[in-house]
């Protein structure tokens, strides 16, 4: 364990984690101990605790605790992003799912809900512009994280999130030295704010959605957090409507209440079309 991290008993352990797991959804099993310790301990220590379970009370009981938490997320999300990430699963979105869906509809409207420093939603926006499509689709995106928030609203990238660029992305950004900048009419077109996934009701406000992007974020969760954020996104997909998650993700245990999709090589969750 590193120097920096206070002890964590396991009693203690227990009802840290399972308050930051009730509050944000995060998961740690008590293999994770030490990492949990790790990641919280800096910020006890700059509160000014010398103890987690001073600090478990605080956050539990305190006036700022709410506040206190939102500091704590930062610490401890995992926010590994990059331009083009899992692409085949986007360009089949956009060839293959999005044209009858407009053609239904005319407008559609598109959420990353777990959008880290903007990556995703952008890469949507450039491939979305490519093809003509921006103008007929509304893009939000939110996080957890304040912090990473604040990044993607200045639309500039350092070389990790350009690791992976695909070709059509030349048109998307501007190169600064080892970074680059978005094209500033991609940045507008996404609509950015806070949202915890767990939290039901701020999921419901956002509205009918007909994709939604939850895209390597379900992998820090528990089981029953996956199944109750799929619900709630089942609830506001309109009917037709997809879901995307991660490569390495499934929902397929749950008997989610979306159906399973292959195309173009990608696999979405789909709401049954009434
Ligand atoms: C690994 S990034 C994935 C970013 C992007 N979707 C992708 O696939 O490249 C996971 C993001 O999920 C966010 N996150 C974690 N827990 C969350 C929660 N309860 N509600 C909303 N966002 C959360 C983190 O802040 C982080 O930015």
């Amino acid at each position: 364990m590193s120097p920096r991290a206070l002890p964590l008993s396991n009693p203690v352990f227990t009802i840290l984690s399972g308050l930051i797991e009730e509050r944000l959804g995060l998961f740690f099993s008590p293999q994770d101990s030490d990492i949990l310790a790790e990641k919280t301990s800096p910020r006890a220590l700059e509160r000014g605790f010398d103890s987690l379970l001073d600090y478990y009370y605080y956050l539990r009981y305190d006036a700022g605790a709410a506040e206190e938490l939102e500091h704590l997320a930062e610490a401890l999300v995992v926010n590994e992003t990059y331009i083009g990430r899992e692409l085949d699963q986007l360009t089949a979105l956009v060839d293959l799912l999005l044209p009858p869906l407009l053609a239904e509809r005319g407008t559609a409207r598109i959420w990353s809900a777990a959008c880290s420093t903007g990556e995703e939603p952008f890469t949507l926006a450039g491939m979305l512009s490519d093809r003509g499509l921006l103008g007929r689709v509304e893009l939000l995106a939110s996080d957890l994280s304040q912090r990473v928030l604040a990044v993607a609203k200045q639309g500039k990238f350092s070389g990790r999130s350009l690791r992976a660029l695909p070709p059509a992305s030349v048109g998307w950004l501007e190169r600064e030295g080892s970074g680059a900048s978005l094209r500033p009419d991609l940045l507008r077109a996404v609509d950015f704010r806070q949202l915890n996934l767990s939290d039901r009701e701020a999921v419901r406000r956002m509205g009918k959605m007909d994709v939604i992007l939850c895209r390597n974020v379900l992998i820090y969760f528990r089981d029953s957090t996956i199944k109750s954020v799929i619900d709630s996104f089942a609830s506001i997909l309109n009917p037709g409507g997809y879901l995307l998650i991660g490569a390495s993700e499934s929902l397929l245990r749950f008997g989610a209440p979306l159906r399973c999709e292959e195309h173009g090589g990608a696999f979405f969750y789909r709401k049954d079309p009434v």
